[in-house]
């Protein structure tokens, strides 16, 4: 038997309604704060990953999904969705409709890490990215946003953890402090890290090498080497999620993954413990990321979050998901005639906006009214002979067992009802 390549999941048919349920959500809640939805490919050049995330994080150097097409061109599977949505508001000419856009998106993303709970090789993201806001007040709006979405999904027990990694200006004075720091322990850190020595230091505090990351737990902080200009934004970044009502943690300790990241940074952790996994949420300003694939100097922020990792949570926290509706009615029938007939009217219902199941396999009606409840129908009925004949049935809730008598040209109107 073939089987799914490891790191992936089937999301079966009884599961949908929940993954819809979370989207669906999203969507409502992008659609209040004023953000329109982007669709861009699932595969972009290799090129815009290396520049976008950075070729020194451990995305780019150890995790894509990268391959030569036909055209021996280098291909990746996108492993995140903000650099693809930066090459689309570049090259589609976003930037020029609105001196402000807020984008958000529902995607599947690819990266090879080894899977556990919460940690998948395809796993999906629902992001927004908005382009254009230079003040604290977008970083605040965004990380409203996402509060919101948890606290309407039932997600109560989070913490919302921010910091400030400055800009290139204050980046530079704290990566020789960090350099120096780091080149005492130059005999223990891993090989990928001692090449982000010279090149990224700040890559190396979010190495995922045990080792490293002890030694990165003794690092200066990059938080008291910002500049006036950060350190202002990061006051106003706070004082507006104050008087949003939004409570929030400082650590000094996230400096994210990705490299385009400036000035404010997050992360939301479900504090029901799903393992090592906790992070919901990520995100963070981007102001160089446009300019770096080639654009206009252009402010940027979002966030993603992983929708199987959100589930785990709700789950998790006991949170209400719905299950897969059965449909309106199953139409049970008997003999030829009846056959023919509830495929006449099921035909017809389902023309009308109805939801109908009908029976397929030839089974006894006995066998087929059990199926009907098994399926969660919530009416049935049953053709025989009879009812062809007067052209009357007895539709049935499935609920309460209360039997109504109908012409069955009148069933559409009973159900609509
Ligand atoms: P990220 O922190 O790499 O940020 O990913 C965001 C979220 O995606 C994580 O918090 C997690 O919920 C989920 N996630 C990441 N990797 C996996 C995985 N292997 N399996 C399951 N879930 C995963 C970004 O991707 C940035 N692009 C976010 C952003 C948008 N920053 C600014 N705009």
């Amino acid at each position: 038997m073939i089987k799914r390549p490891k790191g992936t999941l089937d999301i079966l048919p009884e599961d949908v309604a929940k993954w819809r349920f979370v989207q669906d959500k999203f969507r409502d809640i992008c659609r209040r704060f004023d953000y329109k939805e982007i669709r861009t490919p699932v595969f972009e050049y290799t090129e815009l990953f290396q520049r976008g995330v950075g070729d020194t994080t451990d995305v780019v150097q150890k995790e894509m999904y990268t391959f030569s097409d036909k055209g021996d061109r280098s291909i990746t599977l996108r492993p995140e969705g903000t650099a693809g949505a930066a090459r689309a508001f570049l090259e589609d000419g976003i930037y020029a409709k609105s001196p402000i856009n807020k984008l958000y998106y529902d995607i599947t993303c690819y990266r090879h890490e080894k899977p556990q709970a919460g940690r998948l090789r395809e796993f999906h993201q629902l992001g927004i990215e908005a382009y254009g806001a230079k003040g604290p007040g977008i970083d605040a709006e965004i990380i409203s946003l996402a509060a919101l979405f948890l606290k309407e999904l039932s997600v109560k027990n989070i913490t919302i953890n921010i910091n400030s990694i400055g800009c290139p200006v204050c980046r530079k004075a704290y990566n020789e402090k960090l350099r120096e720091y780091l080149s005492a322990y130059k005999d223990e850190l891993c090989e990928t890290c001692l090449g982000r020595l010279e090149k990224n230091p700040l890559r190396v505090l979010d190495c995922k090498s045990p080792i490293c990351g002890k030694i990165g737990e003794g690092a200066p902080r990059l938080i008291d080497y910002i500049c006036d200009e950060c350190s202002n934004h990061f006051e106003g970044v706070k004082s507006s999620l104050t008087d949003l009502g939004i409570e929030y943690n400082i650590d000094p300790s996230i400096v994210r993954g990705l490299d385009y990241y400036t000035k404010t940074v997050f992360e939301i952790k479900a504090n029901s413990a799903i393992g090592a996994q906790n992070t919901v949420c990520g995100g963070g300003r981007y102001d160089g990321l446009v300019e770096i694939i080639g654009g206009d100097p252009t402010p940027g922020i979002g966030f993603a979050m992983g929708i199987e990792r959100l589930l785990m949570v709700m789950e998790e926290e006991n949170a209400p998901l719905p299950e897969e509706n059965g449909p309106d009615i199953f139409i049970a029938h008997m003999g030829e005639a009846a056959e023919k007939e509830a495929f006449k009217i099921a035909h017809e219902l389902r023309a009308k906006g109805i939801s109908v199941s009908s029976e397929l396999l030839g089974r006894s009606v006995k066998a087929q009214m059990k199926y009907a409840d098994k399926i969660g129908a919530e009416y049935s009925v049953v053709l025989g002979d009879n009812e062809i004949e007067t052209g009357k049935a007895n539709v049935k809730n499935m609920k309460t067992g209360e039997q109504t008598e109908l012409a069955l040209s009148g069933l559409s109107e009973f159900l609509l009802k």
